[in-house]
């Protein structure tokens, strides 16, 4: 495509036309140029085509591959494993002649209450940004497109159309934006989507800040910006702020008629508007349907691919009695209506039509038989059923083990609103509880797509988080159960106690339209670990039926300059006796806080996933640079390092700590600073100059004498302005001594 020439030829109407969608996943084709028509699909865990419109309720997709949704395949660790998930999509997308798959979503979980966290990876942004970056190298490795989304700060879905998310800059910079600036440097994706929600007072759709300044200044994203469906307010704005493309465009094509008036009016120059069509040209030359065979895929290796990923990410959070792994033989019941018809996605605009579902009560009989008991109706279990879980009491009386299939129906967590609580439903605590009072030996397996209170968590023996585990799930759950595959997947994100404990609690939702981002960079484990909080189960938590041994972790050097990299080596061992996979979790700390900064103690920057037969060891190798160490400083609106001694953490989860070890980092990048007559003689005392004045201040203010010396703790804080008021200093007014001070120490 010579695209200068096309948009030569293009008219007015023409060039507006193609800046909005034809149908709900279209965008317009301009024939007589050979401009083709490209489709866009959703989603981020599987294919979902489906007709245009918001028609038939009941209307299917066409069927594809349901794989774990991000809130478990996150819990892998396993970048390469991620980025099979983004090329089985990919070829799906293929198959189907899909331009750009919608997806992934990277918003971060700052409450257990999101309607959509089951699609979204993780509380911290570093994993977060590893697994968009993962999944999106292996869909376009298909030569499909992706859209990573929803930029940025949409992390509730009350009031998403409307609500004004409020973030200070550096929680922006160290927390919400990463995952989108990850993958925007180093895995470019065709597409970024722009979110519902306004951000600091304008809606994303049409804000300068995020689509120029730091979208395309900043981070040089070389795609589309795409609103979401339905998210444009006022298109002229959005086109001259960086929004390329509306979807799925308003009816009777209203807001091309906008930018055709507006070009003609003088408004909107048309210069303008050629950049948002030369950025959609290059999309479709991109990814365009190159006309190709629509290659079949191979849906049996898309299962196991669907099957692996789930036994590698679903968490076995608790084992104290070791009733997992099952033996065959014993007399087992499994309850839960989830064990037939599971809960395996999320709902709403990512929801797949499975080509297969494998419950765990059909995959059980490859190993034995086993008793069942609905135990609740999933749509109808925020009370007791009595029959129901008598039914099940009788049967837990008889059994050696009773598996519990529990977790949220669809109608307490989805897409377009926000959970209202923690809870499971009360049918399911109280059916648990019942079971567990009759039978001692209880395995609890959860389907839920965020965290949940577990008043129970004492009465019960195992625990399984098995999540939404896509359409092979009952495979995954079985073979773990029955200890064929040694679980190795560890939380994405923190289960707090309750609630209240978490750092949004007290603001999430919002008052009216105004969301404000009060916790600022205190998200999830950065919270918890601050306030030295205990959790029901922490970030990067994850049992095995095996145990690994950290050793001899080892740097390469113990103090380095910003500029350079630091190697960190570490043994880890397989002391059991059976083969199983460790995430070794590598965070940095700063070891001394003090006012200079305020930050988390630590933060996640490297993870690597080691698989070790019984007995193996294998030494993981790190390498940090700088950023590892960077906290955002809004004075030079760039990352910056203190000149700090760090810890560098080696953890099997954040708080399950292996080894440790120190270094010293300098600084070479100087903060501007200028100090005057209000500036502490702490803040004096860090300054370059600092020395050589305060020794003129000693020997010219009496009152100073001593200042060198062990002074009194009042002196840090004390300001010489001060000095000047109480007729300490020589100098005859505040600008005299400001310029005594510009001349010794600025
Ligand atoms: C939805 C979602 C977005 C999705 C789009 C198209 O409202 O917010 O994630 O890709 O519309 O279905």
């Amino acid at each position: 495509m010579d695209i200068n020439e096309i948009i030569s030829q293009m008219t007015l109407e023409e060039k507006a036309g193609l800046c909005s969608g034809v149908n709900s996943w279209e965008t317009k084709p301009v024939e007589k140029l050979g401009v083709t028509s490209i489709m866009m699909c959703d989603g981020p865990h599987g294919l979902r085509k489906i007709a245009s419109g918001f028609g038939d309720p009941n209307l299917k997709s066409n069927p594809a591959t349901c794989f774990p949704p991000a809130v478990l395949s996150a819990c892998s660790f396993d970048r390469e494993l991620i980025g099979e998930i983004g090329a089985a999509i990919g070829d799906e997308c293929v198959f189907e002649n899909v331009s750009v798959l919608l997806g992934p979503g990277v918003n971060i979980k700052r409450s257990p209450l999101c309607g959509r966290n089951f699609e979204y990876p993780s509380e911290d942004p570093y994993l977060s940004g590893e697994f968009a970056k993962a999944f999106i190298d292996g869909v376009q490795s298909k030569g499909v497109g992706t859209c990573i989304k929803h930029f940025a700060a949409n992390e509730q879905e009350t009031r998403r159309f409307s609500s004004d998310s409020r973030v200070d800059e550096r929680t922006l910079h160290e927390i919400y934006f990463p995952p989108f600036k990850k993958v925007v440097e180093e895995a470019q994706p065709t597409m970024i989507m722009s979110s519902y929600n306004k951000l600091n007072g304008d809606y994303t759709s049409e804000s300068q800040y995020l689509l120029t300044e730091i979208l395309r200044d900043r981070w040089a994203f070389d795609g589309v910006a795409v609103s979401d469906w339905g998210a444009v307010n006022h298109r002229i704005k959005g086109l001259v702020a960086g929004l390329d493309l509306e979807m799925p465009g308003s009816a009777e094509p209203l807001n091309d008629k906008f930018i055709i008036e507006a070009v003609r009016s003088g408004a909107l120059p048309e210069s303008t508007l050629d950049i948002a069509v030369e950025r959609i040209l290059k999309l479709i030359e991109r990814v365009g349907n190159k006309k190709k065979e629509s290659a079949p895929f191979d849906a049996d290796k898309h299962n196991s691919l669907a099957l692996r990923v789930a036994t590698e990410s679903m968490v076995l959070l608790k084992n104290d009695k070791g009733l997992l792994p099952l033996n065959e033989k014993a007399k087992i019941v499994f309850i839960g209506e989830f064990a037939k018809t599971p809960r395996y996605q999320g709902a709403g605009s990512s929801d797949v039509n499975p080509l297969s579902i494998t419950c765990a009560l059909d995959a059980v009989m490859k190993y034995t038989n086993v008793s069942y008991c609905k135990g609740y109706d999933t749509n109808n279990c925020d009370e007791p059923d009595a029959v129901l879980q008598a039914e099940a009491v009788s049967a837990a009386k008889v059994a050696d083990v009773c598996v519990l299939f529990v977790g949220l129906p669809p109608a307490y967590e989805s897409e377009g609103f926000d959970r209202k609580h923690m809870h499971l439903p009360q049918g399911q605590n109280s059916l648990i509880e019942a079971v567990a009072k009759e039978n001692p030996n209880v395995v609890v397996v959860l389907h839920n797509g965020s965290p949940i209170e577990m008043p129970w968590i004492d009465s019960v023996g195992s625990l399984l988080e098995a999540y939404l585990g896509g359409q092979a799930c009952g495979g995954a759950i079985i073979d773990i159960l029955f200890g064929k595959a040694n679980p190795c997947g560890k939380l994405a994100e923190s289960f707090p106690l309750k609630l209240s404990d978490n750092p949004s609690y007290l603001f999430y939702f919002g008052e009216r339209d105004l969301a404000e981002y009060r916790e600022g960079v205190f998200v999830g484990y950065r919270y918890y670990d601050a306030k030295k909080m205990d959790v029901l189960f922490p970030f990067g938590h994850g049992l095995s039926y095996t145990s690994y041994e950290y050793s001899n972790l080892r740097l390469s050097k113990t103090e380095i300059d910003d500029t350079e990299t630091v190697t960190i080596q570490v043994d880890v061992t397989n002391i059991g006796t059976i083969a199983g996979k460790e995430i070794v979790q590598l965070y940095v700390g700063q070891k001394e806080k003090d006012d200079r900064l305020i930050r988390a103690d630590k933060e996640l920057k490297e993870f690597a996933k080691v698989s070790l037969g019984a007995g193996e060891t294998k030494t993981v190798v790190f390498t940090l640079d700088k950023y590892a160490f960077a906290y955002y400083n809004t004075e030079i609106s760039d990352w910056h390092v203190l000149s700090a001694e760090y810890e560098i953490i080696l953890g099997r989860s954040s708080r399950d700590i292996a080894a440790t070890a120190e270094i010293v980092v300098n600084s070479t990048v100087q903060i501007p600073f200028r100090a005057d007559v209000n500036t502490t003689i702490r803040d004096i005392r860090r300054m370059e100059r600092s020395e050589p004045f305060l020794k003129w201040l000693a020997e010219t203010v009496p009152f100073c004498a001593k200042i060198n010396d062990d002074p009194e703790p009042y002196v840090p804080e004390m300001v010489l302005r001060q000095l000047w008021l109480m007729g300490m200093m020589t100098e005859k007014s505040l600008d005299e001594v400001q310029k005594t001070i510009d001349e010794k120490l600025n």
